[in-house]
């Protein structure tokens, strides 16, 4: 094991895009030693791969803007990335974290992750999201505390699990119920159960006039209902009698009626 002192967060640099990409992609193709699925759902071999950008630089560049991407140091060199994104002032996420696999195994990830912690003192519940088949991420987020709380269904080939850390007190993070919405309130965390979803229909994006999928799922729970907006890919997940959970949905009035909202691309949770 490593000692702690030896390593450092610090903020990534435009001129760190490509190393990183280069860890990154190391890093993510060592998942077939952990589980991650060798053959298509039609059979077929799969490349090698990750998530999303996993391997380029312009995604580690656009990540920086967006986020908070600290390069991890060790003895001076870079041996890996973490990706932080604050949701809300007391609610932040864990995007990605990966460490060059010359390097596994000797406490780095783990002493990133509890610096991560200390740089956002005001956090309050920190969440995450990691591939069911990982069983070496399972144990390590686990093993530092993160507890899973649900299943997310972004992949229709996968379900991924769905993590949070409380920090400070053992305090359950208090979602709110239906009758204490309000109109425009924001960082809204609802759980509640499906009752009915009405058939999608098709609308065009007002920024960008791309075409959307739109349905209303009615939610409920002991205290009301309300019409939830489902965006695309939300429409294949979700189900009538399902429960969910919405982190950081918002409230607005639709003719007169409060409706809630979760961002098109913002996750359903699918508590256990
Ligand atoms: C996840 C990751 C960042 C951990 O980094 P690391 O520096 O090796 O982390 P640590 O050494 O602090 O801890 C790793 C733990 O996983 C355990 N582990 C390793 N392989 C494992 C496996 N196949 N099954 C179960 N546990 C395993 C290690 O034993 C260690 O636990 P221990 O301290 O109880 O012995 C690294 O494995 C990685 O880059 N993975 C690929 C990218 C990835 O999956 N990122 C997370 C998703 S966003």
């Amino acid at each position: 094991m490593l000692e702690s002192g030896k390593i450092t967060l610090e903020q990534a640099r435009e001129g760190d895009a490509a190393q990183l990409a280069e860890i990154s992609k190391e890093a993510f193709n060592s998942d077939v030693n952990v589980g991650a699925p060798t053959r298509g759902e039609d059979g077929r071999p799969l490349e090698e791969g990750g998530p999303p950008g996993y391997d380029s630089p312009e995604f580690q560049l656009r990540m920086m803007k967006l986020c908070h991407y600290y390069k991890i140091i060790h003895d001076g060199q870079i041996v890996g990335g973490l990706i932080a994104s604050r949701k809300k002032l007391d609610h932040s996420q864990i995007e990605r974290i990966f460490v060059d696999p010359e390097y596994h195994n000797r406490g780095i990830g783990t002493e990133a992750m509890k610096q991560v912690f200390t740089k956002f003192p005001d956090t309050k519940v920190w969440t995450l999201g990691t591939p069911e088949w990982n069983i070496r991420t399972k144990h390590f987020y686990e093993k530092l505390g993160f507890v899973q709380i649900g299943w997310t269904k972004d992949e229709p080939a996968w379900k991924g699990r769905y993590y949070e850390k409380l920090m400070g007190s053992n305090q359950r993070y208090r979602s709110l119920k239906i009758n204490e919405l309000t109109p425009d309130m924001r960082g809204v965390d609802i759980e509640a159960k499906i009752l009915e979803i009405s058939e999608p229909r098709q609308v065009r994006s007002r920024t960008t006039g791309k075409p959307l999928k739109v349905a209303e799922a009615l939610i409920a729970d002991e205290t009301g209902t309300i019409t939830l907006t489902l965006w695309n890919d939300q429409i294949r997940q979700a189900k009538a009698n399902d429960r969910i959970r919405i982190n950081n949905g918002y409230v607005t009035l639709f003719r007169g009626q409060k409706q809630l909202n979760v961002g098109r691309y913002d996750q359903l949770i699918f508590p256990i």
